[in-house]
Formats: structure tokens, sequence, C-alpha cells
């Protein structure tokens, strides 16, 4: 009985090294946007995130300091205060035009960089109505298609997606008035490449809002060795290439020629995204897939991937930076 019982103790060591030890080797790494366009198009055929997430990939906004609010509703306010911070406040007469466009008015053009399966644009688009025409990319041809078919659904006509490379666009120089990136930032592979895209694409005196992950500046508290260790398994784990600084990706709004920057970190407004992450699974536990053992080993490879996205914004090591600028209107 005593060896049965042994044995059975170090079964169940055993069990939980190797789920450790699977767990500490990040499994999605960025190998090229083959690799972004997969993950995203599995969670896009995932049931439990449109259960779960609705059609917003990306945080909620809590309030400054941070409140209690329902997981969803705080994501529309999330849109809602970085179109306030990166539209409404440095460029009043634009959120004029968005909301009142005079009859006949050339809609603004907006370009929704990384948008997801839509859930801002088609939020905005439904804001905003003639004020806007709004084009949706995404690196995952099942993100476009699904983000289509709910702008479809929704009978607008001001919104439209297409899988296109952020690195590579198609655009004409000048095309758009406003470039919205909310959480892609991070997966691109040439951070400057992308910023230069982004100046090209917009009009002079055009806008930009970016919103991604962070690091902490290193020149203010240079990271440990396990701090680096932490922050190389987020940015592996879910196709990251990098994550900068927030004064690194100042710099490089300066380098690739914007004007009126302005950053600012919304770590404590966002830091409950990551537990309600797991809460909202645990308290609306339909939809979550136990049945099926691949689901059911996915479920526990992000959660413990958000615990540990928690514990960074929690402890400083990563920040979540907003930022807005111009592309000066002579250029
Ligand atoms: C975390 S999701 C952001 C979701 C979205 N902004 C939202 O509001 O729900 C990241 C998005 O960035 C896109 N992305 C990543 N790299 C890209 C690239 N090089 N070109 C275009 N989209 C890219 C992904 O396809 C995905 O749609």
């Amino acid at each position: 009985m005593l060896q049965l019982i042994t044995t059975l103790i170090a079964l169940w060591l055993l069990a939980w090294v190797i789920v450790l030890i699977l767990l500490r080797n990040p499994s999605r790494s960025y190998t090229g946007p083959a690799s972004v366009s997969g993950i995203y198009d599995m969670w896009a055929n995932d049931p439990k995130m449109k259960f779960y997430w609705g059609n917003h990939l990306h945080a909620g906004f809590y309030g400054q300091p941070a409140g209690r609010k329902d997981f969803i509703r705080a994501k529309f306010d999330m849109i809602d205060a970085l179109a306030n911070w990166g539209i409404a406040q440095p460029a009043p007469t634009i959120l004029q035009q968005l909301e009142n466009p005079q009859p006949g008015a050339i809609p603004i053009r907006i370009l929704d960089v990384g948008c997801g399966v839509g859930g801002s644009a088609v939020y905005l688009a439904e804001r905003w109505g003639k004020g806007v025409q709004i084009t949706g990319i995404t690196l995952s041809g099942v993100q476009a298609d699904y983000a289509t078919r709910l702008a479809r659904s929704r009978g607008l006509e001001n919104v439209s997606f297409l899988k296109c490379d952020a690195m590579n666009q198609a655009f004409a120089a000048g095309s758009f008035d406003i470039i919205w990136s909310l959480e892609s930032e991070m997966h691109m592979p040439d951070k400057e490449r992308f910023m230069l895209e982004m100046a090209r694409l917009l009009k002079p005196g055009g806008r930009v809002i970016v919103a991604t992950w962070n690091v902490r500046d290193p020149f203010v508290a240079p990271l440990s060795a396990s701090e680096q260790k932490h922050v190389q398994y987020l940015v592996n784990e879910w196709c990251h290439t990098s994550f900068d600084s927030i004064p690194e990706s100042i710099q490089l709004f300066e380098r690739c020629g914007f004007s009126e920057i302005h950053a600012e970190d919304w770590a404590q407004a966002t830091m409950p995204s990551w537990r309600e992450a797991i809460f909202v699974a645990l308290r609306n536990g339909n939809g979550l897939g136990w049945s099926k053992p691949v689901a059911w080993w996915g479920n526990i490879r992000d959660a413990y991937t958000i615990l540990l996205y928690d514990s960074a914004f929690r402890k400083g090591l990563c920040e979540y930076g907003v930022f807005r600028a111009q592309k000066p209107a002579g250029a």
C-alpha cells in the first residue's frame, strides 16, 4: 500500500514538473507574418474568444483610478477613452467633423492597423456614421472575413476590412486623416518601417494614435536577469517581436518626422483587464471547451501567460503606452 501511495505521489509530482516545463517554454514565438496570422486565425475561429471577449482583442479601460466594471463594457470604454485622448483632446475640429459632418463633406478617413475581428472599427463606424470612412487591416484572413460579416450584419457601409501587412501596404501616400493602432505594434518586426509607413499613409496634418505594451525604461531602472527573462517570455509566447520602452517609442516618432508627440502610461487604468480575463471565464464557465483536451491545454497556457502579464504590469516591469502624434502640416 505504501509503495502504491509513493508511486502515485511521484507520478503526480512528475506530471507537475512536465506541465511546468511545457508552460515555461514559449510555444508561439514570432517567426514571420505567418506565425502572427496563424494565431489570430486560430483565435478568430475559437468560439470562446467571441463568448468572453465580444469582438475586442484588447484591454479594457477601468478609469483612473481603476474601478470595477463589466469586462466587455470596459473594452468599449477603452475605445472611447482612446478616441477622446487621441482625437478629441488634440484635434477638437476633427471630432466636430466626425460627429457633425456638413452635408456633402468628404468623410474623415481612418485606417485601423491591426483591426482584429473589427470590434473597434465597427464601434467607431456606428458612432460617427456618415462622418467617417474606416478601413481595417489585419494579417489574419479569418479575422478580416469575420469583421466583414460583422459590419454587414450591422448594415454598415462606412467600414471595410482586408488582409494586409502593415509593413507593406498598397494604399497611396496621404490616403488617411487618422491612423489608429490598438495593441498591434508589439507584433511589428521593424518598428521604424512601421512608423515610416504610417507617416507615408497620413495626409499632412494627419494624426496617429497608438496603444501598445512597453517595457520599463531601462535607463531609469535596468532590468535584472530574471526580469529580462520574464519580458522575453511575454514577447515570445504570443508572437510578439519586442517591447520598446516609452521613451524609445517617443524617439522613434521623432525620427520618423512626427510632431506634437504625447505619451502616457495607462497601466493602472487597464490593469484589471488581466485578472478579469480569467475571472470572466471562471464566472461564465460555458464555452471554455473543457471537453476537448487540446482546448483544455490551450486554456491553461493562456491563463498562465495572462497571469505573467498581470504580474509584469503590476510590478511596473511592463507599461501600457498610449501615444498620439501629428504628421506636420507642411510635410
Ligand atoms: C491584439 S490584436 C488587436 C485587436 C484590435 N486592435 C482590436 O481592437 O480588437 C493584434 C492585431 O494586430 C494584427 N497585426 C499584427 N501584425 C500585423 C501586421 N504586420 N500587419 C497587419 N496587422 C497586424 C493582428 O492580425 C491582429 O489583428
